[in-house]
């Protein structure tokens, strides 16, 4: 995945290019570039190992002026970070292109473009792009026709801004299997990756379809779909602020979007809950009628949303009697899997644009599934557009590479709808309002538990020295162990595994000793003897351990054992609130390791490649 921006106007773009990329580094972020068709009707480029930040400055260095540009922030995919594989990519100076996505055929279209005398400067599977553009060029000299000349000729994934110097105030997008919107301002067009990166500019966005491509000139934009017709595509008025990238006055991201979930929460239940009901028309029009019908339900999702849906299968088979199976979407989408009768398909995903879980919705849209339903941070994004039922979460853009206020939102919006489809599978009325007064009072507990805070950070600074860490839990709280582990691998680089605490006999238990820290989720519930017996287990072998416990539980601390007590929590809602620590433990080893927290190395928010 990466991030790209463009602009077509009247005045100098390059400040829009470089405050979008700024916005669009969740994507990628380990080089970054842009280019300038300038006056004389050159084009200009900057390129830059590193972040949008090392660009600005060289750009503040020899800056860049002109109407027409289109910029670039990378995640690598084909070739490693470096100046020469950074975007935008030009062939023979006259044509520069950016590229979100995969080429899967490039190695046959670079033997071939070798073969016809194009020498390549760059390992990326990109180049094969410009360089396809500029030999149709030689044929048919409109960019226009070059570009879905070259397009016919392309397999994969492909998200395009490519600009002329022969043709200077236009800019062709295209959108293939990768996300692309077009921004429209007064006289003058943009496109980027997300709405986000041009909020400063416009509020006015129509969203490319599959297959689409744009002609854009500062006064006039023709959408192709992909049969080549002239077509219409709808305008949307975004509600988002252009100051939501604000941090608050909290020294990351991370740590803004750990402190904002009472809030996020709350957003995430106004308006779905009403007289301690849930509203079962906020999943769509149709959900009440198809909801009474589930039998059964499939959960889909990738890295922390895939976390949210196995803690969601719990409650759906415990409260809602519904049988409810997890999968990745990775392994789903190819995979052949027998779809149940009157099973709904559920995919889970914060910004809605994962290739992996757009993949797999489109497989299931194939498939005999009673409906498709999106729970989804991102309104405008293609899941939710793909998706026949959909419940957002109002967490909020989340900045932050690790997620945290995505995922505390998933789980309310996945207990809202084990609600609804409980409703028919014996919640009764009363049932209902109990768990909705409970939901409702998430947002005060979660602020009780971040005042422990301080306390979590001390425990921080046994980690810190550590290369690895156990992560324990049992039943619902073994995805919150695993989401515990997750959040400190991203952030810290410690190598964390999470197990179920009776597993530990069976493999792991070999790895324990004083060096190797164990973390252990411990609510006051049906499983606590057992997961004491487990961490006996722990302190037999001088491991360490390190327990998020119900004040009720009787975990003491000793030389051994560091416990941090939490309030008594109703069960069904512990595993959201357990999450919280561990998420400001993973923060907080990350501080003191100096780790770079909202753009952990190697990582990216939005995985828009497979
Ligand atoms: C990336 C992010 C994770 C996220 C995962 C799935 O790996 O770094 O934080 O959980 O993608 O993303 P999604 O947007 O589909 O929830």
């Amino acid at each position: 995945m990466c991030g790209i921006v463009g602009a077509v106007a009247q005045r100098d773009v390059s400040p829009i290019l470089l405050e979008g990329l700024k916005r669009l580094e969740y994507r990628g972020y380990d080089s970054a570039g842009l280019a300038i068709v300038d006056n004389e009707n050159v084009i200009q480029r900057i390129r830059v190992l590193g972040k949008v930040n090392q660009l600005q400055q060289e750009h503040d260095n020899s800056p860049l002026s002109g109407g027409t540009g289109i910029a670039h922030t990378r995640w690598a995919t084909h070739g490693k970070p470096s100046v020469s594989n950074a975007h935008p990519h030009i062939c023979r100076e006259k044509i520069a292109l950016v590229h979100n996505g995969i080429i899967e055929n490039h190695e046959s279209l670079r033997q071939q473009q070798k073969q016809a005398g194009f020498e390549f400067k760059s390992e990326t599977d990109t180049e094969v792009v410009v360089n396809g553009i500029y030999q149709a060029l030689q044929i048919n000299p409109d960019i226009l026709e070059a570009v879905f000349e070259t397009i016919t000729r392309l397999e994969g994934a492909y998200a395009l801004g490519v600009i002329n110097s022969d043709d200077p105030k236009r800019l062709i997008a295209v959108r293939k299997g990768s996300p692309l919107v077009i921004g429209i301002g007064i006289g003058e067009y943009f496109i980027a990756s997300d709405v986000f990166a041009l909020l400063p500019v416009t509020q006015r966005f129509i969203f490319l379809e599959e297959g689409d491509v744009a002609d854009i000139r500062r006064d006039s934009l023709v959408i192709y779909d992909k049969n080549r017709k002239v077509t219409e595509r709808p305008i949307n008025v975004s509600e988002l602020s252009a100051d939501v990238a604000d941090k608050a006055g909290y020294r990351h991201y991370m740590l803004k979007e750990i402190f904002s979930q009472p809030d996020a929460i709350a957003e995430s239940l106004k308006n779905r809950v009403d007289e301690d009901q849930v509203v079962i028309s906020e999943f769509g029009q149709n959900a009440e009628s198809v909801f009474s019908q589930v039998k059964a339900v499939k959960i889909v999702a990738c890295g922390t949303s895939y976390h949210a849906g196995l803690i969601a299968a719990g409650w759906m088979e415990e409260i809602a009697n519904i049988s409810c199976h997890v999968e990745i979407a990775s392994e789903f989408r190819y995979r052949k899997s027998v779809v149940t009768e009157s099973t709904l398909f559920v995919c889970i995903s914060q910004s809605g644009e994962t290739a992996d879980t757009l993949a797999a919705l489109q497989k299931a849209k194939q498939e005999p599934y009673i409906s498709t339903l999106a729970i989804c941070n991102v309104a405008e994004s293609t899941i939710t557009r793909e998706s026949e039922l959909v419940f957002l979460t109002h967490a909020g853009p989340e900045i932050g590479v690790a997620s945290t206020k995505a995922f505390t939102t998933q789980l309310v919006a996945l207990f809202l709808l084990v609600i609804a489809i409980g409703r028919n599978n014996g919640v009764s009325k009363e049932d209902e309002n109990i768990f909705v007064r409970q939901l409702e009072s998430l947002p005060g507990r979660v602020n009780q538990l971040l005042l422990h805070k301080d306390e979590i950070e001390a425990m921080a600074k046994n980690f810190a020295d550590k290369h690895h860490a156990l992560f324990l839990g049992r039943g619902s709280f073994l995805p919150v162990a695993m989401e515990g582990a997750l959040k400190l691998k991203e952030i810290s680089y410690i190598h964390a595994e999470a197990y179920a605490a009776g597993e530990l006999k069976h493999g792991p238990l070999a790895l324990v000793d004083k060096d190797m820290p164990v973390v252990a989720v411990a609510p006051n519930n049906h499983l606590l003897e057992k997961l004491k017996s487990n961490l006996q287990e722990v302190q037999a072998r001088e491991g360490k351990l390190f327990i998020f416990a119900d004040k009720n539980s009787e975990v003491e601390a000793s030389d051994s054992v560091v416990v941090l007590k939490i309030s008594t929590i109703y069960d069904f809602m512990a595993p959201i609130l357990y999450t919280v620590p561990l998420q400001l433990l993973a923060y907080y080893v990350a501080v003191i390791k100096g780790a770079d927290i909202d753009q952990p190395r190697n990582l990216a928010k939005s995985v828009t490649v497979e």
